[in-house]
């Protein structure tokens, strides 16, 4: 089976469900988000899990293309890639659990779809904690539908809760679909979850009836959703009887290319062969950023430093294999030829993917060549150290200044008769690594965006923006109007003219300094009168009745306001002004965003 014959099996099946296909979405979320790429189907769906009405109904069906790389060091295992693609079907307030499973069980079961042997399958479902009850219900329909007990394991949060840990927004208990390898167990213990190999887990039902709260507490949603992930190349191994991602067709060209151009036999060992899968995965899923239509180039920012690192990575195991010419360009033509039959957007931005990768590998030499440079520089006085041991802040600086991978310092400190404290190296990074803390490489292992929590904060750096234009522009500044999305805030307001760039800086440096400052927003209810006499400023043309509630952010401002807010602007992040603007005459706009 191929990846292709899936797809249209999946789709199928689900449209005779009376489920809507729909197009997956880009690998790209939408300018400002806080997700680098996407990272499940569930993030592009996000409104209309949480209510918002979708345009092509309450039954979809997708393929979407993923990327993850929180387990970036498990790629080149049997199982883990950092691109690929998960069909989907959804239920946005529609059916639940009993057909969920039901459908789950048949399309994996029955001759007429993939037709896997009942006694192969093994399922997980949600064993309950101190907040949610197990998960007897989905337990039940499994044995209903023909899955034994003994089939069937209850496991923790870890292994069966999707949604978005330590952070608001949707979730909710799932369960999981394993295929049994026949592999021997690796102990009495292998079970499902067990990293040996002998259960390939292949398709994930989350039955999103929660909403996590800013509090930590589970409320359950109005509207009962079930969101699934079946992953393609887990599946296609699965059902051409392979016991690794890596043995289905699109791999094969690569593999092919791989071996020729780096001399290895038909068989490389163990290393080699993980070189080749990790090169493999990291060209394939460069060529897939690349090709995205929004052209996102190499960088040292968040996308652009995620994409920079898989292509490096890629290149240093490439030397690994003995491969001293560029050559991701070449595998990525290899990429695009397999995969623009279905991803026509490869073909389409071939020119910038292949020039993209040439250029990067060449500033990559570069960037090895002056590490080589200042390698031998300091090569004299590291000669002297009696224990013959490079310091690990040395092998760390040449690698932060010079990009100069570690594992290179200590090849050539070999060469010398020499070695790398790797744990001083260990440390050093570690600590470079805290203090970056708030860097892509941490917003992207989060993985989900966080809707609900992101218009929190831009609310309250609504009120922030509000009393630094007054104390900027003056008190005769009102707020006209207010609009938050997950991504932006807009303000508008009464200010006669066009704000100056030198005004526009000193609103937002100040607005900054109060985010660095960590007040605490306070929340009381007293009577409109009391408010205004304490100086709250807001909209309060509504009615609020008697009491009012006002929100208190240190002693810089004080507003008339339903809230929510953050507990203190510290969780703000940086505070940036995208643009300024007329709304109407007499009134500014503003839009801003937290980065
Ligand atoms: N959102 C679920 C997953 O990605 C289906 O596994």
């Amino acid at each position: 089976m191929t990846a292709e014959e899936l797809r249209h099996l999946y789709f199928d099946f689900f449209i005779g469900k009376d489920h809507t296909l729909i197009q997956g979405a880009s690998l790209i979320p939408s300018e400002d988000s806080t997700i680098l790429y996407t990272p499940a189907g569930m993030q592009p769906l996000v409104p209309y899990l949480l209510g918002e009405k979708h345009p092509a109904g309450k039954k979809l069906v997708n393929v979407q293309k993923c990327i993850r790389t929180g387990d970036i060091e498990l790629v080149g295992d049997s199982s883990h890639l950092t691109f690929f693609e998960m069909l989907g079907n959804w239920s946005l307030g529609d059916y639940f659990k009993r057909e969920s499973i039901t459908w789950s069980f048949e399309f994996l079961t029955s001759g007429k779809w993939l037709g896997f042997r009942p006694q192969q399958l093994h399922v997980t479902v949600f064993g309950g904690d101190d907040q949610v009850p197990p998960d007897e219900e989905a337990a039940a329909l499994w044995e209903e539908v023909g899955i034994s007990r003994d089939r069937i394991y209850f496991l923790g949060r870890d292994d069966n809760w999707w949604g978005p840990t330590g952070n608001t927004g949707p979730c909710g208990p799932d369960t999981e679909m394993f295929i049994d390898t026949g592999k021997p167990s690796c102990t009495p213990a292998c079970r499902p979850g067990c990293g040996c190999g002998k259960y390939f887990e292949i398709w994930n039902d989350v039955f999103m009836e929660y909403r996590r709260t800013a509090d930590g507490r589970y409320v359950p949603l109005e509207q009962k959703n079930v969101d699934t992930g079946m992953g393609v190349a887990r599946t296609v191994a699965m059902m051409n009887d392979r016991s690794t991602i890596y043995d289905i067709p699109q791999f094969q060209p690569l593999f092919g290319f791989l071996k020729k151009l780096s001399g290895l036999g038909p068989a490389p060992d163990g290393q080699a062969l993980r070189s080749m899968r990790i090169i493999s995965d990291h060209v394939r899923t460069a060529t897939h950023i690349l090709g995205d239509d929004q052209g996102i180039p190499p960088s040292n920012l968040d996308r652009g430093y995620v994409l920079r690192r898989l292509i490096r990575l890629a290149v240093r195991h490439g030397r690994k294999l003995g491969i001293d010419e560029p050559f991701t360009h070449r595998l990525a033509e290899l990429v695009i030829d397999v995969e623009s039959p279905v991803h026509e957007e490869l073909a389409r931005n071939r020119r910038f993917i292949l020039d993209e990768l040439s250029m990067e590998e060449s500033r990559f030499e570069k960037t090895l060549q002056s590490g080589l440079r200042e390698f031998e520089k300091l090569l004299p006085n590291l000669m002297k150290n009696p224990a013959k041991t490079i310091p690990g802040r040395i092998a760390f600086r040449l690698y932060d200044t010079y990009g100069f991978p570690v594992e290179f310092t200590a090849e050539l400190a070999s060469e010398h008769g020499m070695t790398v404290d790797m744990e001083g190296y260990g440390k050093s990074f570690d600590r470079h690594r805290e203090l970056s803390r708030q860097g892509g490489e941490q917003k992207f292992k989060g993985g989900l965006a966080d809707n609900s929590e992101m218009v929190t904060m831009l609310h309250t750096a609504t009120h922030l923006l509000h009393q630094a234009l007054r104390e900027i522009l003056g008190d005769r500044v009102e707020q006209k109007g207010s609009n938050i999305t997950e991504k932006r805030l807009r303000f508008d307001f009464s200010h006669p003219e066009k704000m100056t760039d030198e005004e526009i800086v000193l609103v937002e440096k100040r607005v900054n300094e109060v985010i660095e400052a960590d007040l605490p927003v306070e929340c009381a209810e007293t009577s409109l009168e009391n408010a205004l006499e304490e100086g709250a400023i807001g909209l309060f043309r509504n009615k609020y009745g008697d009491k009012v509630k006002t929100y208190r952010i240190g002693d810089f401002s004080i507003e008339i306001c339903g809230g929510p807010h953050v507990t203190r602007t510290g969780e703000l992040g940086r505070f940036r002004i995208v643009k300024e603007m007329s709304s109407s005459r007499g009134v500014r706009r503003i839009r801003a965003v937290l980065e």
